[in-house]
C-alpha cells in the first residue's frame, strides 16, 4: 500500500505563524507536526510515501526526511501550488499511487492510542473500496460527519453540516483502492471551489464500497488548525510522554518497531540528536530492542 501525506494549504487560521513557514512544520511539543501523520502511515505498514506541500517548502521537508532511506522508507515530494482541495492529492499523486491501494493522511492530524496499529492494519487488509474512520465528537459541525445505521453501516456523509445527523466526525485519514485516481480525475470543484474529499467518499458509497471503522475512546484524534488546538496538541503530547513514557509520533521508533530499520540504525539516528531528550529516547528505544546478549556458557568442569 502507498501513502500520501497532504501537507500544503495556507494555514490562514494560524497566521502569522504560517506567513513564513509551513503549518505542518510547526512544533507540536518536541517535534514538527508532520512527524505525527507520517508515523500513522508507517504504523499501517506503509514505507512508500509521497509528501505534498507548498512548492516553496519542499526543501524544508526534504531536510527533515531526505529520500526516506534513513527511516528504511522511500519518501518523495510533490508541490501543490494552490489549496485546490484535499482530493487534489489523488491527481498530484496519481503516478505515485499507480493503481495500488493507498492511504491518505492530512498533515495536521494526530492520532494516538494503543489499539491504533491493529485498527490500521486490519483496515488495510480488509479494504474493498474505501475505509473512512469515525470518532464521536462534541461539535460535529466543524467536521465531515458520517451517518450510520444501527449495524454501523455507512448511510451518508456531509461536510460541516449545520444540523449534523450524528456526532461521528470523519478524521483526516482514509484508505482507498487504486480506482481513487479515476474517481478524483472525474471530480468537479464544489461551490467553494475545492475538489472535495467528501465527493470521493460519496462516489465509493454510491458503489457500495465504503466502510466506516469507528475509532473508540482508546484512540485520541486531534486536528490542528488554530492556535488553541496547536497548544492543546502540544500539551497532549507532553502529558502522554511524561505520564506514560511513550512518545507519540516518534518516527525513528516506529521505523524500528515496523522492521524498516535495525536497532543499530535506530541508535545512530538517536545519537545524532543525543543532546536532546528526543534523541535520548530514540537511543533508549534502540537499546531496549536489541536482543539481550547470550549468557556466558562455562564449560563443565
Ligand atoms: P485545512 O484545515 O482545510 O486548511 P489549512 O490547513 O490551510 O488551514 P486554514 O483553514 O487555516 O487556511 O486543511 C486541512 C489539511 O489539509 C492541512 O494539513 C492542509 C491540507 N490541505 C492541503 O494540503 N491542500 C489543500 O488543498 C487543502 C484544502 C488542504
Amino acid at each position: 500500500m502507498k501513502g500520501i501525506v497532504l501537507a500544503g494549504g495556507n494555514g490562514t487560521r494560524l497566521q502569522p505563524l504560517t506567513l513564513v513557514g509551513s503549518k505542518q512544520l510547526a512544533p507540536v511539543y518536541d517535534k514538527p507536526m508532520v512527524y505525527y501523520p507520517l508515523s500513522v502511515l508507517m504504523l499501517a505498514g506503509i514505507d512508500e510515501v509521497l509528501l505534498i506541500t507548498r512548492p516553496a517548502e519542499i526543501e524544508l521537508f526534504r531536510r527533515l526526511f531526505g529520500c526516506g532511506g534513513r527511516l528504511g522508507m522511500r519518501i518523495d515530494y510533490a508541490g501543490q501550488e494552490e489549496p485546490r482541495g484535499i482530493a487534489d492529492a489523488f491527481r498530484i499523486g496519481a503516478d505515485h499511487i499507480a493503481g495500488e491501494d493507498c492511504a491518505l493522511v492530512l498533515g495536521d492530524n494526530l492520532f494516538h492510542g494503543a489499539e491504533l496499529p491493529a485498527v490500521l492494519r486490519k483496515s488495510a487488509r480488509e479494504l474493498r473500496g474505501c475505509v473512512l474512520f469515525g470518532q464521536q465528537v462534541a461539535e460535529p459541525q466543524r467536521f465531515g460527519v458520517a451517518e450510520v445505521d444501527s449495524k454501523g453501516r455507512l448511510l451518508s456523509i456531509e461536510e460541516k453540516p449545520e444540523r449534523p445527523r450524528s456526532h461521528l466526525a470523519i478524521p483526516g485519514l482514509y484508505f482507498f483502492d487504486g480506482t481513487v485516481t479515476d474517481i478524483a480525475r472525474a471530480l468537479r470543484p464544489s461551490a467553494r471551489g475545492e475538489l472535495e474529499i467528501t465527493d470521493v467518499l460519496r462516489a465509493y458509497l454510491a458503489q457500495g464500497r465504503a466502510d466506516l471503522v469507528r475509532l473508540g475512546a482508546g484512540v485520541t484524534w486531534l486536528d490542528v488548525g488554530t492556535h488553541e488546538s496547536l497548544l492543546d496538541a502540544g500539551r497532549f503530547v507532553r502529558d502522554v510522554q511524561r505520564r506514560q513514557g511513550t512518545h507519540p509520533g516518534c518516527v525513528e521508533e516506529v521505523a524500528l518497531r515496523m522492521g524498516f530499520i535495525s536497532a543499530d540504525a535506530c541508535y545512530a539516528l538517536g545519537a545524532e540528536m543525543g543532546d536532546s531528550p528526543y534523541g535520548q529516547y530514540v537511543m533508549e528505544r534502540a537499546r531496549a530492542h536489541r536482543p539481550a546478549p547470550a549468557p556466558a556458557v562455562f564449560p563443565e568442569e
